[in-house]
Parts: C-alpha cells; sequence; structure tokens
C-alpha cells in the first residue's frame, strides 16, 4: 500500500464556532493539524483581545493536556477597532492576525468593514507591528455579479492597498478565480493566498448537479472550470506563496437545507486526505507537504511543525452525516469515498 508521512500540516483558515457544535468539530481539525487559523466570525465576533483569549481557552478546554495542538488566534477587524486593541493583542502572544470582512460578505459579517480606507490608520498599526492582515477578498455591491466579486475586489480594492502599504503582510483567504492566482504570482513577497479544498475540487456545476445542491454553497462561491483549473495548477506548482486553508466552515443541516441557507462547507473530518487527492491527480504527492506544512508558517514567520502524520492511499467512506452539538451536519463528500485516509 502506498503511504505518505510528511511534516504534520498547519490549517491557515479554519472556522470552529463555539459550545457544543465545537465540541463535535473540533477533533477533527486536532487529528490532522498542528495549529490553526481561527476565524472570529463568531456571533458576536471576536473584536477584542480578551474575547480573542477567552475563546482561545474554550478551544483549548475541549482537548486533552497532550493534544499538541495550538490555535492562533485573529481579531475581527472594524471601522470602530481602537488602535490600542491590536497593538494589546499582539502584545498577548496569541493572537497571530486581523481578519478584514468586507460588512455583509458572508457568515456574520454584519459588523465588517464598509470601506477599506476607513481602516487605513489601523493598516499603519498592523505594519508598525508586523502583524497580517487576513482578507475576505469579496466585493459586496450588489451591481457586481456574485461570480465577479473577487476579480471586481483586486482592482478596487486590494492593488490599491498593497500599493499603499508596502509592508502590510496579506493573505488573500480562499482564492477562487485565475485572477487571483496571477495577481498573487506577480504581486510581492509580503502577498500570499491560502486555498480551500472545494475550490480545488470542484467547480461551479456542483452546486447544480442533479438539483440544487446547498451543501456545495459556500463564500467566496465556486466558480467555472478554468478558474478551479488555475486554482489547482497554483496549489500544485509548488510556489511558495499559496498554502492550505482549509475555510472548513460548519452549519447545521437544518440552517444549510432552508429557505435562505447559510454559506459554508465542512471539510476537517478529511481535509488533509483531499489536499493529498488533488496533489495524486497532479502527480506530485511530493509537493504536498510544502503546500500543507512549510509555506503557510514560513508566511507567518512560524516554526515549522515537529511531528509528522501519515496517509495512505486507502479508499473510506465519508458518513452521510456527523453528530454537530444537538443537530447535525452533512460534511464534503457525503457518503462517497475519499481515497486517502490519515493512519491513526
Ligand atoms: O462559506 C463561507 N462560510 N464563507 C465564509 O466566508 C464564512 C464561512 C462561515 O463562517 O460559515
Ligand atoms: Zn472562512
Amino acid at each position: 500500500m502506498q503511504t505518505l508521512t510528511i511534516t504534520r500540516p498547519d490549517d491557515f483558515h479554519l472556522h470552529l464556532r463555539d459550545g457544543k457544535a465545537m465540541t463535535s468539530v473540533v477533533m477533527d481539525s486536532v487529528r490532522r493539524f498542528g495549529r490553526a487559523i481561527i476565524m472570529p466570525n463568531l456571533n458576536p465576533p471576536i473584536i477584542t483581545t480578551k474575547q480573542a483569549l477567552d475563546y482561545r481557552n474554550h478551544i483549548l478546554a475541549c482537548l486533552s493536556e497532550d493534544s499538541g495542538f495550538e490555535p492562533l488566534m485573529t481579531l475581527y477587524l472594524t471601522e470602530d477597532t481602537p488602535a490600542d486593541e491590536i497593538i494589546h493583542a499582539r502584545k498577548s502572544g496569541h493572537v497571530y492576525a486581523v481578519k478584514y470582512y468586507p460588512a455583509g460578505a458572508t457568515t456574520h459579517a454584519e459588523s465588517g468593514v464598509r470601506n477599506m480606507k476607513n481602516v487605513y490608520p489601523l493598516l499603519e498599526v498592523l505594519v508598525a507591528q508586523n502583524m497580517p492582515l487576513l482578507v475576505h477578498g469579496e466585493v459586496t455591491d450588489p451591481e457586481v455579479d456574485i461570480f465577479d466579486r473577487e476579480r471586481v475586489f483586486i482592482d478596487q480594492v486590494l492593488a490599491p492597498l498593497l500599493d499603499r502599504f508596502q509592508g502590510l503582510r496579506v493573505v488573500f483567504e480562499h482564492i477562487t478565480t485565475r485572477q487571483a492566482v496571477e495577481f498573487v504570482k506577480k504581486g510581492p513577497e509580503n502577498l500570499a493566498a491560502t486555498i480551500t479544498p472545494q475550490h480545488l475540487l470542484l467547480n461551479r456545476n456542483a452546486l447544480f448537479n442533479g438539483g440544487f445542491q446547498p451543501h456545495h454553497f459556500c463564500l467566496p462561491i465556486l466558480k467555472a472550470e478554468e478558474h478551479r483549473q488555475a486554482v489547482f495548477a497554483a496549489a500544485t506548482s509548488g510556489h511558495p506563496r499559496f498554502f492550505l486553508g482549509t475555510d472548513s466552515a460548519p452549519h447545521a443541516r437544518s440552517e444549510k437545507e432552508s429557505a435562505c441557507g447559510c454559506a459554508g462547507m465542512y471539510s476537517a473530518h478529511c481535509a488533509i486526505e483531499l489536499y493529498a487527492e488533488v496533489f495524486s491527480l497532479a502527480g506530485c504527492l511530493d509537493r504536498l507537504e510544502a503546500f500543507s506544512s512549510h509555506h503557510g508558517a514560513d508566511f507567518y514567520g512560524l516554526p515549522r511543525n515537529q511531528g509528522t502524520i501519515t496517509l495512505e492511499k486507502r479508499s473510506w467512506a465519508i458518513p452521510a452525516t456527523l453528530t454537530f452539538g444537538d443537530k447535525e451536519l452533512v460534511p464534503f463528500r457525503a457518503g462517497k469515498e475519499c481515497q486517502w485516509k490519515l493512519k491513526q
């Protein structure tokens, strides 16, 4: 049997939620990843250092003492965030980045930023503190087609931002388009991007295959095949400024299968396995480790993990549902096969 041992990977974009819901999902990530950048879009959002540290304690309380898992906390940026809060966050030693959501762009983004220019003074503080800005890169203008929101964001927001703040480290989160790939490749060393398994493996046909598929609805929305191929090529190219961020975002089945269904796909239960499939399909499994375990840590200025994980090329059936607090969720690939398996 083919096996593959790699340095323990990190997930640079993860939604864990809180409370019982978190308790149901967190071990899926802990078994696979050494660290994860924890998204702050709770309700209410994590806008202060105190909230981030409390949330971190909730996460650690779900884990055994020897789990070795390190949650890397983030602050949710608002137009009212005081500069001191960012300095305080940095000093805490547990907050690693600040997350920019355009107001209204996605789940719990109501308190996000209406105009990037309104937070320019705070971006100066991020530069001074050498803290990365994590960007949900979509415009929210209802006039802009939902499939064009990332492309328009690059021209209207991201390019001017990088011109103005040359020392700011920026992670362009969950990129989905050819234009984003090209922008990151020709961009400066202080610009990188995370890539999700769904944007590597699915195109927008997966939203409508045999009827509407709410469990394939995420934001940014799945794109046309041309874009999936560009993102796939970027991830598997070995380029050091593309790295792993699952954007695993659990929602209860009832919240997804609804007249106003939530955006988000849950992939933590087979995340590294899905990336292994991608690199295997591309014929470059030897590059999985750099994408999953080196590039992100290097960009964030963190030491690479010490331990390893082992994957086996062995097909297994993904459950149709998983427990999610008092409810259930429908995971990525529910009821279908996954080609790689984590060796426990
Ligand atoms: O699909 C998504 N789900 N995209 C996001 O940006 C947020 C996430 C969530 O929190 O559910
Ligand atoms: Zn996300």
